[in-house]
């Protein structure tokens, strides 16, 4: 759970989007934070606060003269209580209320007198996003140094298309764990492989494997959230890009060698997820194979070039990150594999733990032995083998 300990106000303002302000409640505090929610009353017209109180535990507050606090001042207890203020939706009117300064309800006077920082992800019509009104207070905003997540463009309640829409839950929650994570890669650029290639063999058929892509986009959004420029080249999945990281999708092992060997050298850091194919289709066939003419097809392979091993023989190039994926002996095969490719670190892992699925176990291998990592999910392997990462290059 990355958010223990961590202490959140999050106020619901009135707007659509508020039912999904229920969902961020429940990923915040499955990520084990706090949760204190703060509604404005034209929240309570479109959500319930016993929603709020159910997913979060803790009563919800609405009301400025609330009498709840021993010394009636909810909204300084509330504001010093928070490690961080989080309002989603926020609302056109609430937006130009902070921007203005004005206290005229429990969350205005709780935000106006905070001592932690505010992040807001606006929801609202796309004319009253671009409304030059808006445009002002989103600016001052911007100056007063609040954080402003979103606001994304697609399908609006009203039926309009255009820029307005609350980002999802999730790439909230994705902004506050990027909020609470220490910037060990600030100013570093990171490149990464992900997921399987697909080696065609005629225009429907190909080479591939299981890789579902999970490790290196947990990879690449755990180096993102760490304050690294992050460009992720990925095989075939079927996966969201992680916010803030570049995605270039790529087919085969050639073409994400290409992709790989145009950004490697301007990169600090290179990490090889990926499980590219060994071989490839030494003549990719021009129609479709068809199984009555000619009998059983013989395919010819060639082997594809190592991409780790060449960004690794780049002189003054990226610190190499490789990975293994082993059916046993996975300590020496990954100790193998590090002095093959001559790279600093390999991750290990087994095949059965690997592939698919968002738990992972891994063994790090490097100038210093193996450090084995517990059993996780994907993301928080990925957060502690970042932090390794970073550690070992400051030692270099
Ligand atoms: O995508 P998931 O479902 O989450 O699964 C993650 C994973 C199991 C694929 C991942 O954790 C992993 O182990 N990736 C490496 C797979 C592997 O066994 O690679 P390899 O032994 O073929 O290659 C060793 C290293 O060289 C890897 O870093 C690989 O990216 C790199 N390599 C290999 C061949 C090649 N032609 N070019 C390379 O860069």
């Amino acid at each position: 759970m990355e958010l223990t300990g961590k202490r959140l106000v999050q106020g619901v303002t009135g707007g659509i989007a508020a039912y999904k302000a229920a969902e961020l409640t429940r990923l915040l505090v499955k990520q084990g934070a706090e949760v204190q929610v703060a509604m404005t009353e034209g929240a309570s017209h479109f959500v319930t606060a016993t929603t709020f109180q159910a997913l979060s535990g803790r009563p919800v507050f609405t009301d400025q003269w609330d009498q709840r606090m021993a010394n009636a001042m909810a909204h300084i207890d509330l504001s010093r209580q928070a490690d961080l203020i989080v309002i989603a939706p926020a609302s056109a009117d609430f937006l130009a209320r902070v921007a203005n300064g004005l206290a005229d309800d429990l969350l205005a006077t709780l935000v106006l007198a905070r001592d932690c920082p505010l992040l807001m992800a606006p929801a609202m019509n796309r004319q009253m996003w671009e409304n030059p009104a808006t445009r002002r207070n989103v600016a001052r905003l911007q100056a007063d140094g609040v954080g402003l997540l979103g606001p994304a463009c697609g399908e609006q309640a009203c039926g309009e298309i255009g820029v307005g829409r609350m980002l999802e839950p999730e790439d909230i929650l994705d902004a506050v764990l990027a909020f609470f994570t220490p910037k060990l890669l600030a100013g570093k650029k990171v490149l990464l492989t992900a997921g399987p290639t697909f080696e065609a063999i005629d225009p429907v058929r190909g080479i591939t494997n299981l890789s579902s892509g999970r490790m290196g986009y947990a990879l690449a959004r755990a180096a993102q959230q760490a304050g690294a420029e992050v460009t992720l080249v990925c095989g075939p999945v079927a996966l969201p890009t992680p916010a803030g990281v570049t995605r270039i999708d790529v087919r085969s092992a050639l073409d994400m060698q290409a992709a790989v060997m145009a950004r490697a050298a301007a990169s600090d850091i290179f990490i090889a997820v990926a499980a590219v194919a060994d071989y490839r289709v030494a003549q990719t066939a021009e129609h479709k194979l068809k199984k009555d003419e000619g009998g059983l097809p013989l395919l010819e392979l060639v082997e594809n070039p190592d991409i780790l091993a060449g960004v690794a023989a780049l002189e003054n190039g990226p610190f190499c990150v490789g990975f293994a994926a082993e059916s046993h002996n996975l300590e020496a095969y990954a100790q193998a594999k590090r002095q093959k490719k001559n790279v600093p670190l390999v991750v290990g892992n087994l095949i059965q733990d690997g592939f698919g699925g968002d738990d992972n176990r891994l063994i790090l291998v490097d100038d210093h032995g193996a450090h084995p990592l517990p059993p996780a999910s994907k993301a928080t392997l990925a957060r502690q083998l970042i932090e390794h990462i970073a550690h070992l290059m400051e030692s270099r």
